[in-house]
């Protein structure tokens, strides 16, 4: 194809533009969240989403025997929380604690992160493994509006803030 120069399929799909979510998940008093791109809504009614988390994470380690999980969607200005989220694990500390952050809490006790453009807490449906991930279908019951503007954005294999104008 004209203009168009063959790449792997790898690497073609490193386009995509993602947004930048923190998941959250809760056992007992152990709770922890982690940085994910790999997410997207699959269905309107009911609110279904699907985030892809590999199996050696901690966050699957507290969803895989739990009933919910939280989605922080992050903006411009939270990019230290994606950062810490996404390359400090829960296996090792406290990243709450680490990063001062006092969590606001679902009724189901999901801790959800400050700040965020929005958040809202999933029931756990269907969990299918594929190549090296684990998807995690999740139907939204409650949802929270936030008050920034412009999401973060996981592309190439970078976090860029998305401006709306
Ligand atoms: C921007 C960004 C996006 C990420 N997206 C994902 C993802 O979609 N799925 C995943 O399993 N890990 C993803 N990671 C890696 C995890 O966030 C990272 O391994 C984290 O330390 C896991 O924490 P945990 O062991 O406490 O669960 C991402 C990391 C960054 C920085």
């Amino acid at each position: 194809m004209e203009n168009f120069s063959e790449i792997s399929p790898g690497d073609a799909i490193k386009y995509l533009p993602l947004p930048v979510v923190i998941v959250t998940a809760r056992k007992g008093e152990s709770m922890n969240g982690m940085t994910a791109a790999w997410i997207s809504q699959v269905s309107a009614k009911p609110p279904v989403i699907m985030v892809a988390i590999r199996l050696e994470r901690y966050t699957w380690e507290l969803m895989k025997d739990t009933e919910y999980f939280g989605i922080s969607v992050l903006g411009e200005g939270q990019e230290d929380i994606a950062e810490f989220f996404g390359t400090v694990s829960g296996w090792d500390k406290d990243k709450f604690k680490e990063m001062e952050m006092e969590p606001f809490y679902s009724e189901e006790g999901i801790p959800l992160i400050p700040g965020s453009l929005a958040a809202f807490v999933c029931r756990k449906r269907e969990v299918v493994e594929i190549g090296d991930h684990l998807a995690i279908f999740g139907e939204a019951i409650k949802g929270w509006e936030g008050k920034g503007d412009n999401p973060l954005v996981w592309y190439r294999w970078n976090v860029t803030g998305m401006k709306s104008d």
